[in-house]
């Protein structure tokens, strides 16, 4: 580890948490048989099944993308469509990834002001068109934690997945941040998926102290028929699939995948508590798992890259912190007194350009541009 000031910018940014990093250099003692026949990819696919309890069909694929894509893929003829939110990673983010791989299922975007899909708009959608020459709905997709970093509890799940059945649509949950939505609920990761009507589950490693993966998990099995083959036609079948599966071993077996999200969504609340009532700052969201997002003051997002810190303004144009399983406590209070100095600072700024009677001037989210993250 350097001693270079941290940055929340993305849960990407971290590196590998000691877990995984073991459960690779014991995967790395000797050879092993290639392409998932090795003992590392089975026991990988067992924890899964104990940690689901139930009796999925688990793949590992080298990034979120591929996963989501994939699944989705596998869930659509060409001819079908898939039901996302509007700020979903699959839409905003997966450059037509999962069109591609689906040869054309087109996205039918649900307009969410919060990142949430609803029951409602789901039917909405759905009901929207219903002859030959519209592409005919047959999954929904949910990410858990949403974009915005929010939590679907288990009763929103279970209204969602009631509409599916209702409608006939297959539901897809791209859980890039899963364990932070599991350490959130304090439920089972049974209760927040099968048990609640989800077929199936991107569960991302990458944002959990893994170096890369993420594994497919079918818990409507038949749905599975042939994934391998989707996996090593899109280049997602590694050769020397141990080190995908092993840091899964790490993770659950320890136990760290529950303790990295949980540390990351404190992280997260410790500075969303630090900056409460600060003038100016707005969360532009609830602080549900490890993301925080603030509306801002004018001059302030320059202000606080100026300090040297580094962050996202997609999504409206909130500025997004991210916290993964290393987050420094102590660089969280150092971010909080920024924030809160320079917040002050603006909202003074505003107040002696208003001869003290304007309010301290929020700048509107969607005012301001969109950067990719
Ligand atoms: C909601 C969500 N889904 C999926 C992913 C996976 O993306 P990638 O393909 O970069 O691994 C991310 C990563 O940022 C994400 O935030």
């Amino acid at each position: 580890m350097t001693d270079k000031p941290q940055q929340f910018a993305s849960d990407n940014y971290a590196g590998i948490c000691p877990e995984v990093w073991a459960a690779m250099e014991t995967a790395n003692d000797a050879s092993a048989p290639a392409y998932g026949d090795d003992i590392w990819t089975q026991r990988a696919a067992d924890a899964f099944r104990t940690l689901f309890d139930t009796r999925c069909e688990v793949f590992f694929a080298f990034n979120g993308t591929a996963a989501n894509s994939l699944a989705l893929a596998a869930l659509c003829q060409s001819y079908h469509s898939v039901i996302c939110s509007s700020s979903s990673h699959v839409e905003t983010d997966e450059c037509g990834a999962p069109e591609f791989f689906s040869n054309g299922s087109k996205l039918l975007v649900a307009p969410s002001p919060d990142g949430k899909l609803t029951p409602d708009a789901i039917r909405t959608l759905a009901t929207s068109r219903s002859d030959i020459h519209f592409p005919k709905p047959r999954v929904v997709t949910i990410t858990q934690p949403t974009e915005t970093g929010q939590v679907y509890s288990i009763a929103e799940i279970q209204a969602i997945s009631a509409t599916c059945r209702d409608l006939g649509l297959k539901l897809h949950m791209d859980g890039a941040r899963f364990a932070h939505a599991c350490a959130t609920l304090g439920c089972s990761p049974a209760d927040v998926t099968w048990r609640a009507g989800v077929d199936v589950l991107c569960f991302g490693g990458t944002k959990n102290g893994m170096a890369a993966g993420e594994a497919i998990v079918f818990f409507d099995t038949a749905l599975a028929t042939d994934f391998d083959y989707r996996c090593k036609q899109a280049g997602q079948l590694a050769s020397k699939m141990r080190f995908l599966a092993a840091p899964w071993i790490g993770l659950f077996e320890s136990g760290a995948w529950l303790r990295n999200a949980e540390h990351a969504n404190r992280c997260a609340n410790r500075l969303a508590a630090a900056i409460e009532g600060v003038p100016g700052i707005r969360l532009a969201f609830p602080v549900q798992a490890n993301a925080v997002f603030l509306d801002t003051p004018d001059g302030f997002i320059d202000a606080l890259k100026d300090r040297g810190w580094r962050f996202y303004t997609f999504i409206g144009g909130s500025a997004r912190f991210m916290f993964a399983w290393d987050a420094d406590v102590k660089a969280v209070d150092r971010l909080a007194r920024d924030i809160t100095e320079l917040a002050v600072a603006a909202t003074k700024a505003v107040e002696v350009a208003s001869h003290g009677t304007g309010a301290p001037g929020i700048v509107s989210p969607l005012s301001r541009p969109q950067i990719p993250g």
